[in-house]
């Protein structure tokens, strides 16, 4: 199939310009994303391509790592519209001055600071990029993630380029030299548990939640009925939820909801979890019959993809016994992948998988299959708005 000509997308680029500008309506701004990266491919020659492949965006991602060990992007945030001279930011930083203009010379070119007046500025990504969540995703993917990507090649040459079959023999256990699976190297390598817990809450930040597309009130809501004898008495239980960031997002929206909510996750994560007073907080491994019976729902976010078939199958039975029949709901949040047109959120959760779980984002036939293996039955698919592949 050959590429839409440039005029055909600036076209798109302009009826998709106005759409956004005049609705602001979720996948907008998305569908602009896209068609601005087609633009880019459409008119990008290859010694331009390696360059910004290679070596431009290796090197800013290389700078960003580093703003992060000097507290750059809070400096400029915090000299708020006044900006700093680069003599002041050296001195804040601690980096030489002529190494850090060099920096900070690329990353205006590439459009995360401004240089205007003499002073160096944040820009509203760099602002946002200092927050603590977003520095602790940027140590996650840089010292983590990125390794397992780079030894993609060595790996695959050196495995026949199959795909990798067990959780403790992948791209990311090659690259960090350890046979633990990645759950367990977490715990045992510090800070990397604590910077992934923040990664998980900030990775989709901006992005519609489930709440706002399922309905909450019909169907989790409306019928909440809890039983007398104690069970049943929780709305909602979030299986492996991490430091509670769904819940604490969800108790916003929903303030008024009946029932208790449930934080669940391994030991570590919840010893780190902020105590909230919105939900309680327990210790349960997912591979184990669930404690809390009778739930009006159960929501596991992101947990089944990072699991094999068989795994999966095994985290959903040890769910069932705990559902009343025709009452419980389970709730899984996960990408459905389209095999004609994958999107860019799937196929890079689907390198995730095959760098640091040995799986793969699952398509519906997929879900399907496990679902019903564990004997459970699917009543219905909602899509986030705005495509990415998620559902729910
Ligand atoms: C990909 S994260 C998803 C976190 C959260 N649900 C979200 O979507 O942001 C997977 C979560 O599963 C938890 N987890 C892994 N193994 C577990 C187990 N055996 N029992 C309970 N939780 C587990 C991890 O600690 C992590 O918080």
């Amino acid at each position: 199939m050959s590429s839409p000509s440039v005029s055909a997308l600036l076209e798109r680029i302009a009826a998709a310009g106005k759409a956004y500008e005049k609705t602001q309506e979720a996948g907008t701004r998305e569908d602009l994303i896209d068609l601005g990266q087609s633009l880019v491919a459409a008119l990008e020659i290859p010694s331009e391509f390696i360059q910004r492949s290679f070596w431009s965006e290796p090197a800013k991602s290389a700078h960003i790592r580093l703003a992060v060990d000097v507290q750059l992007f809070q400096h400029l945030r915090d000299a708020g519209a006044g900006g700093l001279a680069p003599e002041e930011l050296a001195s804040k930083t601690g980096v030489e001055v002529l190494l850090l203009q060099r920096v900070l010379r690329h990353l205006t070119s590439t459009k995360v600071a401004v240089f205007k007046g003499g002073k160096w500025h944040g820009t509203p990504l760099s602002d946002g990029l200092a927050e603590q969540k977003y520095q602790h995703s940027i140590s996650f993917c840089y010292d983590v993630a990125r390794p397992s990507f780079n030894g993609f090649p060595a790996y695959f040459q050196a495995t026949g380029y199959k795909q990798p079959t067990f959780l403790t023999d992948g791209p990311f256990q090659a690259a960090h030299q350890t046979a633990l699976p990645f759950f367990d190297w977490l715990v045992a390598t510090p800070p990397h548990l604590a910077h992934f817990d923040s990664f998980m809450s900030a990775y989709r930040a901006g992005k519609p939640d489930w709440w706002d597309f399922y309905p909450v009130t019909e169907r989790l809501a409306a019928g909440f009925a809890p039983g007398a004898d104690g069970d049943g008495d929780a709305l909602l239980v979030d299986v492996g939820g991490g430091r509670g960031h769904d819940l604490a997002g969800f108790a916003r929206v929903h303030g008024a909801h009946p029932g208790r909510l449930v934080l669940q996750d391994r030991e570590p994560v919840i010893a780190a979890a902020e105590k909230s007073d919105r939900f309680e907080a327990q210790v349960h491994d997912f591979f184990t019959p669930q404690p809390v019976r009778g739930a009006r729902a159960y929501a596991l976010h992101s947990i089944l993809h990072d699991w094999g078939d068989a795994e999966g199958v095994r985290i959903l039975e040890n769910l069932r016994p705990a559902l009343k029949r025709g009452y419980s709901r389970v709730l899984l949040n996960e990408i459905v992948l389209f095999e004609e047109t994958p999107t860019l959120a799937a196929t890079s959760m689907d390198m995730m998988m095959l760098a640091h779980f040995a799986v793969k984002e699952r398509t519906e036939r997929d879900w399907r299959a496990i679902i019903e293996k564990a004997g459970l039955r699917v009543v219905k698919i909602y899509s986030l708005p705005g495509g990415g592949g998620e559902s729910h």
